[in-house]
């Protein structure tokens, strides 16, 4: 398998559109949590400029934290605490997260001193339990809108049913 650099069209659907499939096709067949991220989390980085990070963080039940799992850009945080920053707020909630200026978010967890917005969407289970989720940092001050956030919950839910067996 060699990947093929592609181009994104910019009108929202058909980037989404676009992405879920580049998401279906870089993780096709894989059902071990590791691999399918580390490509995902690669497919999702390259197809936005502005994101300075993109990676998972998993919930380790043991800890009832989450873990860093597989991403793009610079180190990070390797443990959140339930209900702590954007993802722990994120899998307390049970919601996506839109911050448009990092600065605003109490309790915000820096990791890139260049990042200025942020959107973590919540994985879930079959059950509805969350068991991850995708964190995603830019540059760009508000460079994350509800339409990224409805998107990216589109493309995602190709993992969550590639993990469950379902796809
Ligand atoms: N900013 C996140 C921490 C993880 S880094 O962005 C990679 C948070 O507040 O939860």
């Amino acid at each position: 398998m060699s990947y093929i650099d592609i181009e994104y069209p910019t009108e929202k659907q058909a980037f989404y559109d676009t992405l879920t499939e580049q998401l279906k096709l870089y993780t096709d067949g894989e059902d071990n949590l590791t691999a399918a991220l580390a490509n995902a989390s690669s497919v999702i980085k390259l197809a936005f400029p502005d994101a300075n990070w993109v990676g998972f963080y998993i919930v380790d039940k043991a800890r009832d934290e989450l873990v860093l799992g597989p991403f793009q850009g610079r180190p990070a945080v390797t443990r959140i605490g339930y209900g702590l920053g954007v993802c722990g707020t994120s899998w307390k909630e049970r919601a996506p997260q839109v911050v448009e200026d990092v600065e605003c978010f109490m309790g915000h967890i820096a990791c890139d001193c260049n990042t200025h917005s942020e959107i973590v969407i919540p994985l879930f289970d079959g059950d509805g339990g969350v068991w991850g989720v995708l964190d995603m940092d830019s540059v760009t001050e508000a460079y994350f809108t509800n339409e990224d956030r409805d998107g990216l919950i589109r493309a995602i839910s190709v993992i969550e049913r590639r993990l469950r067996g379902e796809e």
